[in-house]
């Protein structure tokens, strides 16, 4: 087989290799459904073992699902430092380290601006932006002590722009999408790869009231040049790609994912 020579660690691998997570650690907060559980079960194909951490029970069930050894779950709700760290931390007893976070736990309230909740307003704020943040803190102190890892943060088209009736999560999403650049600049030297992917619409629980609403459905239809909702199978290939050594000269990076939304 013809060997191409990457530069990065003067490893020499071939193109297959550098896609195998075989060996490597990763957690996914979010785990127990949609996008975060598509994230587990695309790196445990690819070679990970894994953790999923989700504040339902039935991330226990999602775990078992994907592989009674090589898949785990952690229940916890992650508000606030301490329970982050608390997570984070028997996580990494259970992998005995960490190679790749995947970010995905996520909550979004809708309603308008001037009415909108103090309480919702902190808390998509804390569990999208906090924790995330967080969560990079906890599993970034490992990846820096050995001097590798990829961090993988789901960011959002909210990134981008405002929506109408949105505002905690469109800020939550644009913390989100600068915090990966700023903790990129601090840890690209050192090893530690951080990107955010931003996906568009993709058919998750999230999203179920705007999906049940025809009118609104057929808008965002008409509104995405490939003309479906995406799956979380649709982000699978990416988050595999930026967890891999495929992705080794990536970092500081906010990728759409959108079947075209934001070309438009
Ligand atoms: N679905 C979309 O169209 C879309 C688009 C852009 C970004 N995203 C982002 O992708 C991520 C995953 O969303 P999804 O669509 O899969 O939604 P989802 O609701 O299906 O999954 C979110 C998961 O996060 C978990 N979670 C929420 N709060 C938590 C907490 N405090 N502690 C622990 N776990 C918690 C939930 O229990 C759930 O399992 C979110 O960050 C979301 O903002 C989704």
């Amino acid at each position: 087989m013809r060997r191409t020579p990457i530069y990065g660690k003067g490893l020499e691998m071939t193109a297959e290799q550098r896609f195998s997570l075989e060996g490597k650690k990763a957690i996914i907060t979010g785990g127990a459904r949609g996008i975060g559980n598509g994230a587990a079960r695309g790196l445990y194909d690819c070679g990970a073992e894994v953790v999923l951490i989700d504040k339902l029970e039935k991330v226990k069930e999602a775990a078992a699902a994907i592989d009674p050894v090589r898949a785990h779950a952690i229940v916890a709700d992650l508000h606030g430092k301490d329970a982050v760290h608390a997570a984070c931390r028997e996580a990494v007893e259970i992998l005995g380290g960490v190679d790749i976070l995947v970010n995905c736990a996520g909550v979004q309230f809708r309603t308008v601006a001037k009415d909108f909740p103090v309480e919702q307003w902190e808390d998509v704020l804390s569990v999208n932006l906090s924790t995330t943040f967080y969560m990079c803190q906890e599993a970034g102190a490992y990846m820096l002590e050995q001097g590798s890892g990829s961090i993988i943060n789901i960011a959002s088209m909210l990134a981008y722009f405002g929506g109408h009736w949105i505002p905690a999560y469109a800020a939550s999403k644009g913390g989100v999408a600068q915090v990966t650049k700023s903790l990129s600049n601090e840890w690209a030297g050192q090893g530690v790869r951080v990107n955010a992917i931003a996906p568009g619409y993709i058919a998750t629980d999230l999203n179920t009231s705007q999906r049940e609403n025809k009118e609104e459905e057929r808008w965002i239809l008409n509104r995405v040049p490939l003309g479906r909702w995406g799956t979380p199978e649709d982000l699978q290939g990416l988050i595999i790609f930026l967890a891999s050594q495929a992705s080794a000269f990536i970092t500081g990076a906010v990728i759409p994912i959108d079947g075209g939304y934001l070309a438009r």
